[in-house]
């Protein structure tokens, strides 16, 4: 990356209306406050309450459609971060998830590639597919829906860019089970996390599939801003994991919701309906570690108290 001084860094975030987007929107606002900032999203699944107090510029376009070189002319950006992609995973539609998740991937390579500027992309774990042990990013791709099929064909693209154009940097990033502020938009894609926290509240016991002895790798949002900024420092083309590198079962997570929001709910177990479920999530951060200097900051206890207290302190 050139060691531009704030003021000349030129910054764009697609997805930055949605969750993950919308917290890294803000995060860099705060930490390059003189950077010209530019979001880009359709909001299918966003909103833009989530940029409340955010003074850049918004481009409201739909990626797999969008003309990048009418839009922007000969704008040079530092780093692109995209971030938007279809996230409902129980989208079945396979045209829509795979059309538009690709080929918003695609225009926006083919802008980035004459000017080498530096993208930084959302993958996902959901690649992994089924897992018993922590997943490094030489798994081979298995996944089981689509939504993981199209991650898993940016991936492919990204390489092959990386390949052919060796000066270029292209940075994949396979975020794990995020959850934190700005997520209440998606309705029922958002984080268990979220969903649990709101049937305490509600006061029913929280629903989690039996027995829980389930494992994810629950990642605070505020670490996986901080691995998407360091991103910006990454000197070679790679795909790396951006997890809390921690399984915890569902049982763990009811009763750290439980210490966080003072109650004493028992889970209450039903039958899992999805055929093929991800049944432990774990991130290998090797890579990340030395590669972007990655350091989650958040174990699930933190995490769950920091997020519950923005929740529901107002
Ligand atoms: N949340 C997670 O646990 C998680 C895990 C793994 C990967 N990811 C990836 O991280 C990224 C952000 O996810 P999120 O959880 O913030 O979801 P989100 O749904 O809140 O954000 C996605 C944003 O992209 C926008 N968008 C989608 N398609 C678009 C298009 N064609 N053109 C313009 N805008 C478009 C949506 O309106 C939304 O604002 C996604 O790429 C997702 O696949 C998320």
């Amino acid at each position: 990356m050139r060691t531009a001084p704030d003021s000349a860094l030129n910054l764009l975030v697609t997805g930055g209306a949605g969750f993950i987007g919308s917290n890294l929107v803000l995060t860099l606002q705060e930490k390059f406050p003189k950077a010209h900032l530019t979001v880009i999203d359709d909001f299918r699944s966003g909103d833009f309450k989530n940029l409340a107090g955010y003074k850049g510029d918004f481009v409201a376009q739909n990626l797999a459609s969008l003309d990048w070189n009418r839009q922007f002319g000969n704008d040079r950006f530092d780093t692109i971060f995209h971030l938007a992609s279809i996230t409902d995973t129980t989208n079945h539609d396979q045209f829509e998830q795979v059309h538009d998740n690709v080929e918003s991937f695609r225009r926006l390579l083919d802008f980035a590639r004459p000017t080498r500027t530096r993208v930084v992309y959302a993958s996902s774990a959901s690649t992994y597919g089924a897992a018993t042990a922590a997943s490094s990013e030489t798994s081979e791709a298995a996944p089981a829906n689509v939504y993981a099929f199209s991650k898993a064909m940016m991936d492919n693209l990204a390489q092959r860019c990386a390949r052919e154009t060796p000066a270029w940097v292209i940075i994949g990033l396979r975020y794990f089970n995020v959850y934190g502020p700005r997520e209440a938009h998606k309705g029922v894609p958002a984080s268990m996390i979220y969903h649990l926290s709101q049937q305490i509240r509600r006061g029913e016991r929280p629903r989690i599939f039996k027995h829980g002895e389930q494992q994810r790798d629950f990642v605070y949002v505020k670490d996986i801003v901080a691995g998407t900024i360091c991103a910006m420092q990454g000197k070679e083309s790679g795909i790396y994991n951006l997890g809390s590198g921690q399984a915890r079962s569902f049982n763990d997570l009811v009763q750290i919701l439980n210490q966080s929001l003072g109650t004493k709910f028992e889970p209450d177990y039903i039958e899992n309906p999805y055929a093929h479920y991800q049944n432990f999530t774990q991130a290998d951060l090797t890579n990340a570690k030395r590669a972007l200097g990655y350091e989650p900051r958040f174990p699930l206890e933190e995490g769950v108290r920091d997020y519950m207290q923005w929740l529901y302190s107002a």
